[in-house]
C-alpha cells in the first residue's frame, strides 16, 4: 500500500498528526508497536498518572479535611488500592479505546508491529507473530517518544526497583518508598503514596524540587509536600540500588562530599528523567541524524537531515510533553499541506499535578535575571483569597512577572488549587502580548481562584493589590 504520509508511533504526538494529516486530505498510516495506541501519555503517563492523583488526593480529604468541613467519618475511611488502580486501568482503557475510534472515523490505517526505515519510502513493520510487512509512504513523521533513564548502577529489575511504569500499578500499599529524582514523576507519583500512607523519602541531586521551573515554586511546592510528610535529601545523588524479592537498599551520597548513607524501602522509584526512543528505527538504513543525547536532529520546521522525514514529540529536543508533541504534530501536518503554521515554544505551559498543583507558562525570574532583562513582579498568595479560604486551598501563590518599561507579561508561575487550569488565561494573555495592566483591569468573576492572578497583575503594575 502507498501512503502520503506513514506516522511512526501513536501518542499524542504521532496520533494527533495522524488526524490532521487525514483532515487535510493525505492517505495516513499510523504503526504502533503496542497493542494499544495513544502512547506513553495515556497508557503509562499522563491519564493514569492523574487518575491516581485524583483517587488518592480523594482519600487524603477524607481522611484529612473532611472534618474541618463538617462531614464526621470517624466510622473508618480505608484505601481499597486494587479498586483504586482498576478505576485507573478502566480509564486507560476508555482513552485508548478512544484513540481507535478517531483513527477510525478518519479513515487512517493502523498497523500493529514495530516499524522501522528499510529506506527512505519503505517502512516495514515486524509483527507479534513474527511476521513482516513492507509499506510505501512518500513522507514519514517519527513520533517514537520516550523511555524512562535506568542506568545499570540502580539494577532495574521492574519488581522492587521500578520506573513510573511499574509505580502505576503497585496493589499492595507500600510502607517505604524511596524516589530518586525530585522531578515532576518523582513528586507527582511520590505524592500518590504519600497521601495514602507510604513513607516516602526523595533524594534529590539538585539544590531544589522542579528544579528546572522557577525556584519559588519549588519550595513553596517543597514547604507543602513535606506537610504531607514527604522527605527531601536534596544535594544528594543516589550511586547504587540493590533489590531483593523484598525490598530495596539505597545507597546515597552527599553531592558535595564523600559522605555516605543508606535508605531500605519496599520500592525505589527511579524519576531521573527519559530518553528519546530510537531502538531498532533503522536511522541507519537512511542517515538520520541524532544529537550528542540520543534525540534527533530536526531544522525549525521539524524535518530531519532526510528531506520528507519529520520527528516529534519526546524523540526531540525541547520539554518532553503532550501538548508539546500535539503542536508539533499539527505543524508538521500543515506544513506538508502548504500552510504556514508555527509554534511559540516560549509559551507552552509546564504543569506539575501535585496539590497544590504547579503551572507555569513564559520566563523564570533565574532566566530573566540571567538574560538582563528588567523586570517587575507582582505575587499574591492564596491565602488573601476568599474562593481559597473558603474551600480550604490557601497554600501558594501567583506571581506575574512583567517588562519594567513595557509591562508586557513575561512570565506566570502559580502553585496552588487549580492552577493547572488557571494557567491557560496566562496563556492567551501572552499569546496576544498583553501587559499586566491589560490583565488586571480584565474582570474576574468572584469568588474565583483566578482573582488571584489578576491581584498579582495588580501587583506587577505597581503597589495596586487590593486584598494584601
Ligand atoms: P509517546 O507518548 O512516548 O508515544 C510514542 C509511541 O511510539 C509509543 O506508543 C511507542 O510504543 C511507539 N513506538 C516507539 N517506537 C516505535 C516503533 N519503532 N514502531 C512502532 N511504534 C513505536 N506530559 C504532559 O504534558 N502532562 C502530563 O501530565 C504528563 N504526565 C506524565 C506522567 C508520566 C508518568 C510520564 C511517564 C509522562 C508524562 N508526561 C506528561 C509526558 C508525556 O507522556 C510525553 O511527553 C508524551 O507522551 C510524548 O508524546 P510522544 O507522542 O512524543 O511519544
Ligand atoms: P525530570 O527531568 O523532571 O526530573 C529528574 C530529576 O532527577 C532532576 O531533578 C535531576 O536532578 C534528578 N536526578 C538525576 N539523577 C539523579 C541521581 N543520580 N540522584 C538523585 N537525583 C537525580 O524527570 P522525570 O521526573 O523522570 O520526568 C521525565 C519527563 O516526563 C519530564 O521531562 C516531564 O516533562 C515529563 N512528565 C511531565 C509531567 C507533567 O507534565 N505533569 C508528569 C510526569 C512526567
Amino acid at each position: 500500500m502507498q501512503y502520503d504520509v506513514t506516522v511512526i508511533g501513536s501518542g499524542p504526538g504521532g496520533y494527533v498528526a495522524a488526524i490532521r494529516c487525514a483532515q487535510l486530505g493525505f492517505k495516513t498510516a499510523i504503526i504502533e508497536r503496542y497493542n494499544t495506541l495513544g502512547g506513553t501519555c495515556l497508557n503509562v503517563g499522563c491519564i493514569p498518572s492523574k487518575a491516581l492523583l485524583d483517587s488518592s488526593e480523594h482519600f487524603h480529604n477524607a481522611v484529612h479535611k473532611f472534618d474541618q468541613h463538617g462531614i464526621d467519618i470517624k466510622g473508618g475511611v480505608k484505601v481499597n488500592l486494587p479498586q483504586m488502580i482498576k478505576r485507573k486501568s478502566e480509564v486507560v482503557d476508555q482513552t485508548c479505546g478512544g484513540i481507535n475510534f478517531l483513527m477510525k472515523k478518519n479513515k487512517i490505517d493502523v498497523f500493529h508491529g514495530h516499524g522501522s526505515f528499510k529506506d527512505k519510502n519503505t517502512i516495514s513493520i515486524a509483527k507479534e507473530d513474527g511476521k513482516t510487512e513492507e509499506i510505501t509512504t512518500k513522507n514519514t513523521i517519527i513520533a517514537t517518544g520516550s523511555k524512562p533513564i535506568t542506568p545499570a548502577a540502580f539494577n532495574y529489575d521492574k519488581k522492587r526497583v521500578i520506573t513510573s511504569t511499574e509505580a502505576l500499578n503497585i496493589t499492595k500499599l507500600p510502607k517505604r518508598m524511596v524516589i530518586i529524582g525530585a522531578g515532576v514523576i518523582g513528586l507527582e507519583l511520590g505524592s500518590v503514596y504519600a497521601r495514602l500512607g507510604t513513607e516516602v523519602e526523595v533524594v534529590e541531586f539538585a539544590d531544589s524540587c522542579i528544579a528546572s521551573m522557577d525556584k519559588d515554586c519549588g519550595k513553596e511546592l517543597r514547604r507543602s509536600l513535606k506537610k504531607l510528610g514527604m522527605k527531601f535529601h536534596l544535594k544528594h545523588k543516589v550511586t547504587e540500588v540493590k533489590g531483593t524479592s523484598r525490598g530495596v537498599t539505597v545507597g546515597v551520597q552527599k553531592r558535595d562530599s564523600e559522605d555516605k548513607f543508606e535508605l531500605k524501602a519496599d520500592y525505589c522509584l527511579i524519576a531521573i528523567g527519559r530518553r528519546a526512543y530510537t531502538d531498532n528505527l533503522g536511522l541507519e538504513n537512511v542517515g538520520i541524524a541524532k544529537d550528542d543525547r540520543g534525540r534527533i536532529e530536526v531544522n525549525g520546521h521539524l524535518e530531519t537531515s532526510v528531506p520528507g522525514i519529520y520527528a516529534i514529540g519526546d524523540v526531540i529536543k525541547g520539554a518532553m510533553l503532550a501538548h508539546k508533541a500535539e503542536e508539533e504534530g499539527t505543524l508538521v501536518a500543515e506544513q506538508l499541506a502548504g500552510q504556514k503554521p508555527h509554534i511559540d515554544y516560549n509559551l507552552i505551559p509546564g504543569v506539575v499535578y501535585t496539590w497544590p498543583e504547579v503551572a507555569a507558562v513564559g520566563q523564570t525570574e533565574e532566566q530573566l535575571k540571567e538574560a538582563g532583562i528588567a523586570y517587575k513582579s507582582g505575587k499574591f498568595p492564596y491565602k488573601a483569597l476568599g474562593r481559597a479560604r473558603a474551600s480550604t486551598d490557601i497554600e501558594g501563590f501567583v506571581k506575574v512577572l512583567s517588562h519594567a518599561d513595557t509591562d508586557e507579561i513575561l512570565g506566570v508561575h502559580m502553585v496552588g488549587a487549580r492552577a493547572a487550569d488557571m494557567i491557560a488565561e496566562a496563556v492567551a494573555l501572552m499569546e496576544f502580548r498583553a501587559s499586566a495592566e491589560d490583565a488586571a483591569r480584565m474582570s474576574h468573576a468572584h469568588p474565583t481562584f483566578t482573582e488571584a492572578f489578576r491581584e498579582a497583575c495588580l501587583g506587577a503594575t505597581g503597589d495596586r493589590m487590593i486584598h494584601v
